[in-house]
């Protein structure tokens, strides 16, 4: 195993290649049976140069090199804004570069699964793009919701379709539904600032669930709660690559609000099976949130642990600050907690994350590391 020493005195680092590999061998072992599913099949993935994308697509093309004979065909499609990745261009993947909502499905190849992704999930990009964002959640939505239907008519069903919605659609619960079940119906603002998201991501629901039992379709929904890891790029604006942004600049951690927001947060690696595991076996027209239900820790704890990983690793000396964004809506509507329940999905799909917050934590710390050395 390749590993370079960072800091005189400090833990020797994994690479990020490493994170890497072993992050995948979990995802293949716990979501066996639904890459099976997806064996010798083809799989359209929009929004696939996102941070979800790259750890889904990476999986797959690790599955077609173990398993030739049981290649998952994917489809990577993204606006690509800043061009094509190298990862994504080199391993035989069939790249398209477009926008979902223009995208002319109908004339494309047939697809049995899809995902869509496609969407900014960033509050402070979605802020400054709000109509682009509601385009890729109910105007690419309904492409390929017609695309489903379309195919459904001429006897080449899709076998399934996943759309990713959000624990957003929430809003900020009210008492006594912390942690949140998929019934509770949220508090949520229609015309707040983050409302292009949640109200889309709302309306998104009630598209698939109405094309669902009207078309008699496969349609499945994911609520996802605040996921992190390798693949969400430190410039995101998400807290979690804000922290390490901070710490890999040598600057103190700062937080942009007194720190009280709790949140729970869900590595990547069981985020990706737990969306696998909705699409393959979640049942039609219905919503399950994932995510991981403790520790439900504040703004402030995460920044403490963040910089107790970077003192252990990295030898990090900063400090803990506050400051007030330079956006003045960075805190407007902002949940004052967020946590799932996820029982539902532990019983319908067998759904159990397992990686510990510090290790998943850790992992992020060491790959950003790495990345952006
Ligand atoms: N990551 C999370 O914690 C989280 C939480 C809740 C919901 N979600 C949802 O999951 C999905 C994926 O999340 P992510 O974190 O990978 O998001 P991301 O912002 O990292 O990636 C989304 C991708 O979609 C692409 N895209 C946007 N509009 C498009 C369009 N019109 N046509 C084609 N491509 C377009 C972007 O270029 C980007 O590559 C999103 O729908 C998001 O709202 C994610």
């Amino acid at each position: 195993m390749d590993r370079k020493s960072e800091v005189e005195g400090v833990e020797i680092m994994a690479l990020s290649r490493d994170v890497e590999e072993e992050d995948l061998k979990y995802i293949h072992k716990k979501a066996k049976e639904e890459f099976e599913a997806l064996s010798n099949h083809t799989l359209l993935f929009t929004g696939a140069n996102g941070f979800l994308g790259y750890y889904f697509i990476k999986s797959i093309i690790a599955w077609n090199n173990l398993y030739p004979e049981k290649k998952i065909q994917v489809y990577a499609l993204d606006i690509f804004l800043k061009g094509i990745p190298e990862w994504l261009s080199k391993k035989g993947i069939q790249v398209v570069k477009s926008d979902v909502t223009k995208y002319k499905l109908a004339k494309s190849k047939k697809f049995d699964y899809i995902i869509h992704a496609a969407s900014i999930a960033s509050p402070i990009f979605y802020r400054q793009y709000p109509i682009e964002t509601i385009n890729a959640n109910i105007q690419g939505l309904m492409n390929v919701l017609e695309y489903m239907v379309k195919k459904s008519k001429s006897k080449e069903e899709v076998k399934g379709l996943l759309f990713f919605s959000s624990s957003e659609i929430y809003g900020d619960p009210l008492e006594g539904n912390i942690p949140t079940p998929e019934t509770y119906r949220g508090n949520v603002s229609c015309t707040g600032p983050r409302a292009c998201y949640d109200e889309s991501k709302r309306f998104g629901e009630t598209l698939c669930v109405n094309y669902s039992r009207v078309h008699n379709l496969p349609i499945k929904i994911a609520r996802p709660f605040n996921n992190y890891g390798p693949g969400l790029r430190i410039t995101d604006g998400r807290v979690i690559p804000d922290f390490a942004n901070n710490i890999l600049s040598n600057k103190n951690i700062t937080l942009l609000s007194e720190g009280s927001p709790t949140r729970t947060f869900c590595y990547i690696t069981d985020a990706i099976v737990g969306y696998l595991k909705v699409l393959i076996k979640g049942k039609k027209a219905e919503s399950y949130n994932i995510g991981v239900e403790n520790p439900e820790i504040s703004i402030i704890e995460l920044a403490e642990k963040m910089k107790s990983i970077a003192l252990k690793h990295f030898g990090y000396s900063g400090k803990i600050i506050k400051e007030k964004s330079a956006d003045q809506n960075y805190l407007t509507d902002n949940p004052n907690r967020r946590c799932p329940q996820i029982a539902k999905a532990q019983k319908d799909l067998d759904y159990n994350p397992e990686i510990t917050l510090d290790a998943g934590l850790k992992n992020t710390m060491l790959w950003y590391k790495d990345i952006y050395k």
